[in-house]
């Protein structure tokens, strides 16, 4: 970004006064961009933190929401994109005139801590239709109690952490002010194997998640960003059956599961105008999320042995899971 601020969720002053309180009890770790502090064993910036707090306090879920949560950088706004058009299809078939043509993923499908409980606000909700569609980032083990105890659906994505890595790293050098200079690699690679990243550690993002599906599958629904990239139909079907609309005979017919697969492509959502001009309340540009969208980018980042190191940490996290990258 070629301003001198960063975007808003990333500047400390903003914090409210209560967050303030809890901040100066909560470890910390400078990284170039931002300070991160670590609550509820998760590494957060102070504003984020504020957004956390307010909707543990505040959102109440309802049994027929859909949360679609995900750590960042594991493909977010392709999972936004394809699951809004699926449950809006009936009302915005797919046209010119859809909706993801002229508008950011993530101004369709907000997130309940960076954007509706920002800054300790609470909104109201009631403008928002029934299945209520929001996204979190938030772990498994902070979300609202009210998540936890509704009979709502989460969507949980995650995707191989060295890919992840490399995608961070590059949108972290996107938000950064013109002031600050390039985000070093090797640190930022540090402190993502100590698990201090945004949302970090990521095994225990992932695992929270991944364990609970396990136990619960009606509630969660685990996917892999490389498995969709795969087989991108396959899993499009179970999104829709999870959410209880399935594609009828029909649609089959007609074609719909691709429509909608080409609509949320990685190189038809970078090609519109909106994703090439616009930009995020928060301040950040549409175009930084949308970058490679490729799986195995690593390859051409990270070195052998930092490869090696990575893949070390995710086999002793995950050992005994049953899941693997
Ligand atoms: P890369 O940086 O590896 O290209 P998030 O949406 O969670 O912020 O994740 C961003 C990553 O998802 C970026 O990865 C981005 O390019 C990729 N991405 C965005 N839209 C996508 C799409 N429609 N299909 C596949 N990948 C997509």
């Amino acid at each position: 970004m070629s301003t001198s601020q960063p975007p808003h969720f990333l500047r400390d002053d903003e914090a409210t006064q209560e967050c303030q309180a809890l901040l100066s009890t909560l470890p910390k770790e400078k990284t170039r961009l931002i300070t991160l502090h670590k609550y509820q064993d998760f590494w957060y910036s102070a504003r984020q933190l504020g957004g956390v707090l307010a909707c543990q306090q505040h959102f109440q879920a309802q049994d027929t929401d859909i949360h679609l949560a995900t750590a960042p950088k594991s493909g977010t706004t392709w999972l936004k994109a394809l699951v809004f058009t699926l449950l809006n299809r009936k009302n915005c078939p797919i046209t010119k005139d859809h909706p993801l043509v002229t508008t950011n993923p993530h101004d369709l499908v907000p997130f309940l801590e960076f954007d509706l409980y920002a800054n300790n606000q609470v909104p109201d909700l009631a403008s928002f239709a029934s299945p209520r569609l929001f996204s979190i980032h938030l772990p498994f083990t902070s979300l609202p109690k009210s998540v936890h105890e509704s009979a709502c659906k989460l969507v949980y994505l995650c995707r191989d952490p060295k890919d992840v890595f490399v995608s961070l790293w590059h949108f972290s050098n996107k938000l950064r002010p013109q002031n600050i200079e390039t985000i070093s690699f090797e640190e930022t690679f540090h402190k993502y194997c100590k698990g201090v990243s945004f949302f970090g550690p990521f095994w225990d993002h992932i695992l929270g998640y991944w364990k609970e599906s396990l136990r619960n599958p009606e509630k969660i629904l685990f996917l892999k960003y490389e498995d969709l990239k795969e087989q991108p139909r396959l899993h499009l079907r179970r999104l829709a059956q999870f959410m209880h609309c399935p594609f009828s005979a029909k649609e089959e017919t007609e074609g719909v599961v691709d429509e909608i697969l080409e609509l949320c492509s990685f190189g038809n959502l970078r090609n519109l105008e909106v994703n090439k001009d616009g930009k995020l309340s928060s301040g950040v540009e549409n175009t930084a999320f949308f970058r490679r969208g490729e799986v195995g980018d690593w390859k051409n980042y990270l070195t052998a042995e930092m490869g090696d190191q990575l893949d070390e940490i995710i086999e002793e996290k995950f050992y005994g899971s049953g899941l693997s990258f």
